[in-house]
């Protein structure tokens, strides 16, 4: 396994790590959570990601047990901001939300410390002044080691860093953006403004959900119990022209000794300033398999013509 800075901070992750948004879903028990992060351990794989809602908390509540007494082999990253409950203040990025969001957090995964904490996005509601100030001071009583941004344009980043170096509080390592080979939109304003301010881009969705697995063919029925079976966000990439794109990339990668889902990670891992590619599993075969891309670097040739395959 390689491992990357994450951005401008000393903490190396990585390159491969796990998304688990699935992880406490029905087909994802305990027992299997447990499964993907002794496998995670033995190869290397240090970066893990969820969030307070995944699977309305169970995601951090499993990871909780399967991390007891392993928290310093692995680099855990949660999210705040998405509501929790009825009350006005089960959601956003307000002080008094945050404050109660990180103990909930602590509760679930039964630990008192939190590697990277996301704001999961934007809230247009709560000057982010307030929101900055609360992070600055989980880092500093070391309750939160690094704060990050989640689907923020690259404006609110721009800002909200630049505010943080006004104030000398913490500032955001990291951006969580949905961008994957098929989805490039993050190339326009947040890839660049991250290049210029270092900070790291960790892609969300990079697998598409499962679709650049090559697990979903268009001549054949949707294996049963993937996600493409009833996810309309995976759903959505099943087009002629997508399958043709997909087939064009496949073919490249098998010439190049790997699989399409290895070609999807080390081309993200290709980009700019991306730290590790948070690959979503739901059991020890995923982990596997994606794990390996992680040792493939493109040549900036090799990047290039996979662009050409995208149609660039
Ligand atoms: N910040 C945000 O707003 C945000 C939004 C979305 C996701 N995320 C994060 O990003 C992570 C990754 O996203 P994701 O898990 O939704 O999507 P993903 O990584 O694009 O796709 C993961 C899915 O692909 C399938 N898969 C993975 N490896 C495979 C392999 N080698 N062979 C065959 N199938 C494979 C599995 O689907 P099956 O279920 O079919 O087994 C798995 O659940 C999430 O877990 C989460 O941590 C963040």
């Amino acid at each position: 396994m390689k491992y990357r800075h994450l951005g401008k901070s000393g903490v190396k992750l990585s390159t491969v790590g796990i998304g688990t948004n699935r992880f406490g879903a029905e087909h994802v028990p305990q027992a299997k959570v447990d499964e993907m992060i002794a496998a995670a351990l033995e190869l290397g794989i240090n970066h893990l990601d969820t969030a307070n809602v995944y699977q309305d908390g169970r995601s951090e509540t499993m990871l909780g047990k399967a991390l007891k007494g392993k928290w310093d082999k692995f680099f855990l990253a949660t999210k705040f901001r998405h509501t929790v409950g009825p009350g006005p203040n089960d959601g956003g990025a307000s002080r008094f939300h945050i404050l109660n969001a990180v103990e909930g957090s602590f509760q679930r995964l039964q630990n008192d410390h939190i590697d990277l904490y996301y704001v999961h996005s934007w809230d247009d509601n709560t000057p982010i002044e307030e929101t900055l100030d609360t992070l600055n001071d989980l880092v500093h009583n070391g309750k939160v080691r690094y704060i990050a941004a989640s689907n923020f344009a690259a404006w609110q980043l721009a800002r909200a860093n630049l505010l943080a170096e006004m104030h000398k509080w913490e500032s955001f390592v990291a951006i969580q953006e949905h961008y994957h080979l098929l989805e490039r939109k993050a190339e326009q304003e947040i890839v660049p403004l991250c290049q210029a301010i270092n900070v790291a881009i960790i892609p969300y969705f990079p697998l598409a959900g499962g679709f650049l697995t090559g697990k979903y063919q268009p001549d054949q029925p949707i294996p049963a119990g993937s996600r493409g079976a009833s996810s309309p966000y995976v759903q959505k990439y099943m087009t002629p022209e997508n399958f043709t794109v997909l087939a064009k990339l496949t073919a490249w990668a098998k010439d190049h000794g790997h699989a399409v889902n290895e070609l999807a990670i080390a081309w993200l891992l290709a980009q700019p300033q991306v730290a590790s590619v948070i690959s979503g599993a739901t059991r020890v075969e995923h982990i596997q398999a994606n794990a390996s891309a992680g040792e493939w670097e493109l040549s900036k040739a090799e990047e290039q013509e996979v662009r050409d395959l995208l149609g660039d």
